[in-house]
């Protein structure tokens, strides 16, 4: 798929910005602060309803505006998706498909696939937790659109039951009793959505396993190997194997032995909302061993197998995109070579990377349906990933 023509209102430095865009790659070029993040920022936020930069959407709307349009014309198969989201901070945002309105944002979900690798990713090495789950949740999202509602079925009951585990710490201090009965059928509930959850989380981290390990091989041959390792916040010598079914029984005991302890915290302490996903470089964790280089590589071999993987998506099975490099899309059945996959947009990467690297890196990505890339120096970008070239200049867009 591509995107083949992008329109911002609003949006972040652009009072109005019109940009026409091919297949294969284009590359934005310009000196900092200019506006070229800002570009593929919005064209993730047509795919993922989210920045990669920040948590809300009121710092997307440009000062002294009071809303943003971004417009995605979308293209897969040769069949066109007109896209319209309408951001308005501190009310609901709305959306039009093919300027029909009678849409929920969320329905945008899955019209538009991107993979997004920019410099904030390292925090997916270095950073907290919650960034690693978030980058498995959110490519579970990009994978099956209804997993979003198991997410959101999931952070609802998460929150009722802090609530209720919260008032009952509460009542507990000041020695009042309180009827906990309601918990057990919040237990049940979480462990149902968290079961679920958890289940799809590991097959993912599974499928990911052997891609991770390819493209950090590709980046950084000499470095040691990537083991990607899922710790439940249920303990370790509890088996994540089973399926479902076991998984929900599992959260359930570990929900009855960790009561205790939830009731005096007023907090719910088991379930994927507390599970890490570990990175390991050789034997020793990524996050606080690594040297910077080395995690810069991971969190971007991170992206490639986000990358290959929905490519594998579409393409299917061992026939699909191989990890050894090139990304070849042989076997397709009735595709050529540089169709179909998401949309993969590179910011700023090509300045962080060695020259070999830069032409390893290249070579993978080249035969995408559409790559876009920005880069501050246009000497930066490589000789493989020639393509249509934009300099963006102070909200100014234009075409070289
Ligand atoms: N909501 C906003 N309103 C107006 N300008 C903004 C807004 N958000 C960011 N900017 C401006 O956009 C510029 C950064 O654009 P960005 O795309 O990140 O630059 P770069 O070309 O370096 O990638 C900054 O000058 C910043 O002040
Ligand atoms: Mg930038």
């Amino acid at each position: 798929m591509h995107v083949a023509h992008l329109s911002l209102a609003d949006f972040r430095c652009y009072a109005r910005v019109e940009v026409p865009l091919e297949p294969g790659v284009t590359a934005f070029t310009g000196p900092n602060g200019q506006g070229k993040t800002n570009l593929v920022e919005a064209v993730g936020y047509l795919a993922t309803l989210g920045s990669h930069r920040v948590a809300g959407d009121a710092p997307l709307v440009r000062q002294g505006a009071q809303r943003a349009v971004v417009r995605g014309l979308v293209v897969r198969d040769e069949r066109q998706t007109l896209i319209e989201l309408e951001l308005n901070p501190g009310r609901a945002n709305r959306a039009r498909i093919n300027r029909s309105d009678n849409v929920r944002p969320r329905d945008v979900l899955g019209l538009l696939r991107t993979v997004l690798f920019a410099p904030e990713d390292l925090a997916l090495v270095k950073g907290d937790p919650g960034e690693r789950r978030r980058f498995l949740d959110e490519l579970l999202t990009l994978r099956a659109p209804r997993l979003a509602g198991v997410r959101q079925d999931y952070e609802r009951v998460l929150k009722q039951r802090n609530a209720l585990l919260k008032s009952a710490a509460m009542a507990r201090r000041s020695s009042r009793g309180m009827d906990l009965s309601t918990l057990d059928v919040w237990d049940d509930h979480l462990a149902r959505a968290g079961a679920e959850l958890l289940a799809q989380r590991l097959d993912l981290v599974a499928a990911l396993q052997p891609l991770v390990a390819g493209a950090y091989e590709e980046l950084a041959p000499s470095g040691g190997g990537t083991v990607l390792e899922y710790r439940s916040s249920m303990g370790e010598g509890v088996p994540l194997s089973g399926g479902r079914e076991a998984l929900y029984a599992a959260l359930l005991a570990a929900l009855g032995a960790a009561r205790r302890q939830e009731l005096e915290r007023g907090l719910t302490l088991v379930g994927p909302h507390r599970d890490e996903l570990g990175l390991r470089l050789g034997d020793l964790p990524a996050k606080g061993y690594a040297s910077h280089g080395e995690c810069w590589s991971y969190a971007l071999a991170l992206r490639l197998a986000s990358y290959d993987l929905l490519r594998m998506d579409e393409f299917g099975g061992p026939e699909g995109p191989s990890n050894k490099g090139g990304g070849g899309l042989g076997g397709a059945p009735g595709r050529r070579l540089g169709e179909g996959g998401p949309v993969l947009i590179l910011d700023d990467v090509f300045a962080e990377l060695d020259a070999r690297r830069r032409e390893r890196l290249a070579e993978r990505v080249a035969t995408g349906e559409q790559v876009l890339v920005t880069a501050a120096v246009p000497e930066d970008v490589p000789e493989a990933l020639k393509g249509a070239r934009y300099s963006v200049l102070d909200g100014e867009v234009t075409r070289v």
